[in-house]
């Protein structure tokens, strides 16, 4: 047995506690507004603002690819060892592997194993910022420990029932776009005072799919009087119009290289054709593909994570995906990432990982020692 005593005696009550204060913490930039410019220049300008804020620290780069995650795509992971890792990973990601409805932790269950483990790397070498987590990462050990822990996550199913996006026009309050998108509950607070504010907060995070049922429920909450005096500025924060057609179009004809076309992302790619070498020498070699697995994955961290990749604050995200999204609108963005959020795996996406009688790397026999990362072998 390994050592991972620090890890298993981590009180996992305290750990769920500071989750929250750091969940809290991580939510930072507050955005100014000029009343003069429209939502989407607002939305322009703040996206401007934020890029300019990121500094490139060294390493901040899409395939900066610790040395780690190197390593561990070589070996291959014992999930008993990684179960006991878990143990302290499930204090925010859940026992399950699914993160929470909200978004804010992440389904892992079902990831592929390459992204994990780059994802983790990148973590711990603080290429992809998480000040939540990173303490937590750093609990372990070493590459061993990240392919262990990983190979337990492979033995996770998926979350059946995510949460997916609303699919059409909706209204809901949340506090989820405020560092990338200008519109946030902290301008309701400062247009509705506190007194107000602190009644509405009982309808935080909950959709509603008519205007009116909305309009009902606000009214409820902070009386009809008040409602009129604020209502514009609660409706022009709490919009939320999704279209699934222009989802469907931008998703086709931007995401699907890479995410594949139902969002199964892919753990394997082309090698890369070098100075010298005849594509025909390397087309039966593969080498670990890091493109998510996007499938069921909870609607709300999709979001984020699509907007932070947007703005360059997803330090270590593909250069050719922010290229690819550089110009969509913010209902571009809530319309492909909606869409998307309601892809399922297929019959065929999970056996292909790990499996040996698979030919998904389609390797010949003699270079499958050399090339082959070893998680992906058993
Ligand atoms: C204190 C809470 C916390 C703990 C404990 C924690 N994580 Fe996380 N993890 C997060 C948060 C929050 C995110 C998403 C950060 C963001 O929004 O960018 C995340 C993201 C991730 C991601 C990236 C997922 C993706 O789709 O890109 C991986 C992989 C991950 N965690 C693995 C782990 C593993 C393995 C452990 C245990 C060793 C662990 N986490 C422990 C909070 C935590
Ligand atoms: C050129 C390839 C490429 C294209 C095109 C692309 N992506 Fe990505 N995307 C990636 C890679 C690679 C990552 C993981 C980046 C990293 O290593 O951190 C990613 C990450 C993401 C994430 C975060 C996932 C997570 O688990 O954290 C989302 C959401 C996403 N992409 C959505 C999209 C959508 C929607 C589109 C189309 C509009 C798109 N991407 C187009 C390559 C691409």
């Amino acid at each position: 047995m390994k050592s991972n005593i620090f890890i298993k005696t981590c009180n996992i009550t305290a750990a769920m506690i500071l989750v929250f204060f750091l969940a809290v913490a991580t939510v930072t930039t507050v955005i100014g507004e000029d009343k003069s410019m429209t939502a989407e220049e607002l939305r322009k300008a703040a996206a401007a603002k934020a890029a300019a804020l990121i500094k490139a620290p060294p390493g901040g780069k899409w395939k900066a690819t610790a040395e780690e995650a190197l390593e561990a795509l070589k070996l291959s992971g014992d999930p008993e060892e990684g179960q006991e890792i878990y143990d302290v990973c499930a204090a925010c990601h859940f026992p399950t592997g699914w993160g929470d409805p909200l978004g804010v932790f992440p389904q892992l269950a079902g990831q592929h194993t390459t992204v994990l483990i780059k994802q983790i790397s990148d973590i711990r070498a603080k290429n992809r910022d998480n000040p939540t987590m990173y303490p937590f990462a750093m609990q372990i050990e070493g590459a061993q420990d990240i392919v262990d822990v990983c190979a337990y996550i492979q033995t996770r199913k998926m979350n059946p029932n995510p949460r997916i996006g609303p699919g059409g026009p909706s209204w809901i309050l949340s506090n989820m776009r405020k560092e990338v998108w200008p519109i946030s509950l902290d301008k309701i607070q400062q247009k509705v005072g506190n007194a107000n504010f602190k009644k509405l907060k009982s309808l935080e995070e909950k959709e509603f799919k008519s205007k009116k049922e909305f309009q009902d429920a606000l009214a409820k909450a902070i009386g009809a009087e008040e409602l009129k005096k604020h209502e514009a500025v609660i409706l022009e924060n709490a919009d939320w119009v999704n279209d699934l057609k222009i989802g469907k179009k931008l998703y086709e004809e931007n995401c699907v290289r890479c995410h594949g076309d139902h969002g199964q992302g892919n753990w394997k790619q082309p090698v890369e054709v070098k100075e010298g070498q005849t594509a025909e020498t390397d087309k039966t070699k593969m080498e670990p593909g890091y493109f998510p697995v996007i499938a069921g994955q909870t609607y709300l961290y999709l979001i984020r994570q699509f907007s932070w990749i947007q703005i360059g604050k997803r330090r270590n995200a593909n250069p050719d995906m922010v290229k690819q999204i550089k110009n969509f609108t913010f209902r571009d963005m809530k319309s492909v990432v909606d869409y998307a959020s309601r892809f399922k795996m297929q019959e065929g996406d999970w056996q292909e990982v790990g499996d040996k009688d698979e030919a998904g790397w389609d390797l010949g026999e003699e270079e499958e020692d050399d090339d082959t990362p070893a998680h992906l072998k058993d």
